[in-house]
């Protein structure tokens, strides 16, 4: 409970955290030696000098009090005391008890005055800080005795201190710089971990401590299993749907030979499915999306794609916003790609479709809506997997594909830096938005 409290104090970053870990026994320590060095010196210290400044100063008053007459007292006060360092003036004026607040060692001093010398009355150390006045009773009157502070207290006592404070920045300082250098591996890390997220493969180096360089080259181990991975899928696919191909080429050329009824033209439909699928697959496994970046117009790249459905006879109203005609750093031909399957999934799913096209951030968004059936909320996530085909009696007749599509759109956006998201769309379908950050170019 308290700690859940204090953590909302606490620094978040790795740097804070050391930083907070490296000053708290520094100052800690720094705290507890003031404390105790004070208490030692201010109060035993000074409580020693002030018992050997108390002794010449009694044997004055014993002198003045053993002098026959007030004339003699002052007389012999006054030689007495300029001897062993005392201004006496006899008789005096009353002294009221005064200290600085922040005197911390006249409090041992008038402390142990009063407690040697029970003669002694007010004592000022307030009027001048140099100086110890105090009044004390004689058998001839009030006598006002003054002398040097140094007598009593020990010369700049805060000296340690002003050390102490000052080694110990320096050497936070210090710590900070080293610190820096085992942190950053870690900051580095993190920077090739999230760039391999977003489908870039930036060069690492171990580096830094032990640990770090472990977690390093678990995460590059990784790295090279997911690639081969993918490399595997990648040549599986190509290789089968390459040697689909022949046979599915032999099958068209022997429906094409035979009569040509109903039958014929349904097998003939199938295999003309059946060869844009393996084409997807291809595609797919090509990875399209790796490669270089360059400056294209979005706007341009949205007219293309409401100009592709234009030909085949379909109508995708375009909406394209004034910032959308500044080139960004895209793959273009991936990014054309995602757009036209989404548009296609609108069209065949929806009548009305409307593409948008507008800067966001640093890089565009391309919207497309349609006012089909929509996909349920809690089924987005599984229609934009590869291979899945929501409902897949429902698209068969409406000529469905390999269930790509969204899979495609979805790693073209990653591979940009952004991410493709479904929703709730005004016209009553579907809303897919692809979004890229600027990619710079090359
Ligand atoms: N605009 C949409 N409206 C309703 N459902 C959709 C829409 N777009 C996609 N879906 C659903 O999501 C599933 C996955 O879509 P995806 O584009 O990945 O595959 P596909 O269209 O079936 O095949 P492909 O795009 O590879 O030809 C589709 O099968 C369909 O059920
Ligand atoms: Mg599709």
């Amino acid at each position: 409970m308290f700690f859940r409290w204090l953590k909302r104090f606490l620094p978040r970053g790795l740097y804070g955290r050391a930083m907070l870990i490296l000053l708290a026994p520094v100052v800690a320590v720094q705290l507890v030696v003031s404390v105790v060095f004070l208490q030692r010196h201010f109060d035993r210290v000074t409580e020693q000098m002030t018992r050997s400044v108390a002794i010449p100063l009694g044997y004055l008053l014993d002198e003045i009090a053993a002098a026959p007459d007030p004339g003699a007292a002052a007389a012999r006060g006054g030689t007495l005391g300029a001897a062993l360092g005392f201004t006496v003036t006899l008789p005096g004026d009353p002294v009221a008890e005064a200290r600085l607040i922040y005197d911390l060692s006249g409090r041992s001093v008038v402390r142990t005055l009063h407690e040697v010398l029970p003669a002694v009355g007010g004592i000022d150390l307030a009027g001048d800080t140099g100086l110890v006045r105090l009044a004390a009773a004689t058998p001839h009157g009030p006598a006002e005795i003054t002398f040097r502070r140094a007598r009593v207290s020990a010369s700049n006592p805060h000296q340690l201190l002003v050390i102490m404070v000052l080694a110990g920045f320096l050497l936070t300082v210090v710590a900070y710089l080293f610190l820096r250098n085992q942190l950053t591996p870690i900051a580095r890390l993190g920077e090739a971990a999230s760039a391999y997220g977003r489908g870039r493969i930036v060069p690492y180096r171990l580096r830094g401590a032990t640990e770090v360089r472990a977690a390093g080259r678990a995460f590059l181990d990784m790295r090279a299993r997911l690639e081969q991975a993918r490399a595997q899928r990648t040549l599986l696919l190509s290789g089968v749907s390459h040697d689909l191909r022949t046979p599915l080429t032999r099958l068209k050329l022997g429906l094409s030979l035979m009569d040509d009824d109903e039958d014929v033209r349904a097998m003939a439909r199938d295999v003309a499915d059946m060869e844009q699928m393996v084409d997807a697959f291809l595609d797919y496994a090509r990875g399209e999306w790796t490669g270089a970046a360059d400056p294209t117009v979005p706007a341009d790249l949205a007219r293309r794609v409401a100009g592709n459905a234009g030909r085949v006879g379909r109508e995708v109203d375009l909406a394209v916003a004034p910032g959308a005609e500044a080139p960004v750093p895209m793959r273009a031909r991936a990014v054309e790609r995602a757009v036209e399957n989404l548009v296609q999934n609108a069209l065949r799913h929806g009548t009305r479709v409307r593409l948008a096209v507008a800067p966001q951030g640093g890089g565009v968004a391309f919207t497309v809506e349609d006012d089909g059936p929509g996909i349920p909320a809690d089924r987005r996530e599984e229609a934009l997997a590869p291979f899945t085909r929501l409902d897949p009696a429902r698209n068969h007749d409406r000529g469905g594909g390999a269930g790509l599509g969204l899979a495609i759109a979805s790693e073209v956006a990653r591979s940009h830096g952004g991410s493709l998201t479904l929703g709730d769309s005004a016209l009553g379908g579907l809303r897919a938005e692809l979004t890229l950050a600027g990619l710079s170019a090359g």
